[in-house]
């Protein structure tokens, strides 16, 4: 199959990408940056500038798919101006493939779009399925409800939708992890605020085989991509130390410290989202990690 992916240079998209290619499927991508432009047999760069509307069309040439996953980092100081571009980026991107879809002949009949767990509202108590209604109210949750909104526009041209909310990541080199780490591996480990938040982690790898699953089953919907078995912010780093060998003995870093020094952008380590995979386990997808000591010796022993 002919796939197209936005922030297929990214994190996930370069992992995902490799997965894809490796099972046969041919890739378009767009990308923002014309250095980042390859032009293989299988595997296709072309430019496109969302800011200004602008994309280049043979991008869609036998395309059947989109996997969406373009958007500036979150991981910058949220300033006004970055708030306005991690939001503006991600319906930009959105609203420019579906004006291009629309106003252009094409084959496209399934996409999958990027959103976030972080679209639930911050609960320790309660359990978030994919139709929860109990949504967020802060920066996050607001770009994660306009940017699902705008994805979900492509059930009106007629194609398939799916919106995959990611939860946190485990990677080595990205992301959470590898924050946490490199300050438990110095022996500065400590629980951030009461340590009581949940922690709705998954493999990296489970995320791309999941995305792969998704799209040659074409499935339609929202689902929350998250391992099995969620755990405290207290379990995580607990285990997280175990497997560094590094002790947690520091006491716990008061909520309104972190508040002070990260402002806005503290929800990242203090809000808590129990999150299910139930849904995605229904669709016959069996997680490679289900536990988190397993992911993690995967992670530093690989
Ligand atoms: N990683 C996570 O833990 C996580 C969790 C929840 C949600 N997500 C979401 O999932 C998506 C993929 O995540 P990721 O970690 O792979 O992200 P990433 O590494 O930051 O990559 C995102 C890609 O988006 C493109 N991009 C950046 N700014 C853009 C802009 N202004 N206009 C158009 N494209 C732009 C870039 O591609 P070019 O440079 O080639 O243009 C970049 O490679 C992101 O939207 C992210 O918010 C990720």
């Amino acid at each position: 199959m002919k796939i197209l992916v936005t922030g297929a240079n990214g994190f996930i998209g370069s992992a995902l990408c490799a997965l894809l290619l490796s099972n046969g499927h041919e890739i378009h991508y767009v990308t923002t940056s014309i250095k980042k432009i390859k032009n293989t047999p299988n595997f296709k760069g072309f430019l496109w500038k969302p800011h200004n509307n602008e994309i280049d069309l043979h991008c869609l040439n036998g395309v059947e798919a989109i996997i969406n996953l373009a958007g500036h980092t979150i991981n910058c100081p949220w300033t006004e101006r970055n708030k306005a571009l991690i939001l503006e980026s991600r319906l930009n991107t959105s609203q420019l493939l579906f004006n291009t879809l629309q106003n252009n002949q094409n084959t496209v009949k399934y996409i999958i779009s990027a959103s976030a767990i972080g679209i639930y509202k911050s609960s320790v108590t309660e359990m978030y399925f994919e139709e929860s209604t109990n949504l967020g109210d802060d920066f996050l949750a607001t770009v994660c409800k306009q940017w699902e909104k705008e994805n979900l526009r492509f059930n009106d041209l007629g194609i398939k939708t799916a919106i995959v909310r990611f939860g946190l990541i485990l990677s080595k080199e990205h992301g959470v992890l590898y924050e946490l780490a490199k300050v438990v591996s110095k022996g500065f480990g400590a629980c951030l605020g009461n340590g009581k938040q949940w922690m709705s982690w998954i493999h990296f790898e489970d995320v791309i085989q999941i995305i792969l699953h998704l799209l040659v089953s074409n499935r339609v919907g929202v689902f929350n991509l998250v391992g099995p078995s969620v755990v405290t912010q207290k379990q995580f780093l607990t285990l997280l130390a175990h497997q560094l060998d590094k002790p947690l003995w520091l006491p716990n870093i008061p909520s309104f410290a972190i508040k002070m020094a990260l402002g806005e952008r503290s929800a990242l380590v203090l809000s808590s989202q129990k999150v299910s995979s139930l849904k995605i386990e229904k669709t016959g997808y069996a997680f490679k990690f289900q536990a988190l000591d397993i992911a993690l010796k995967d992670l530093y022993n690989t």
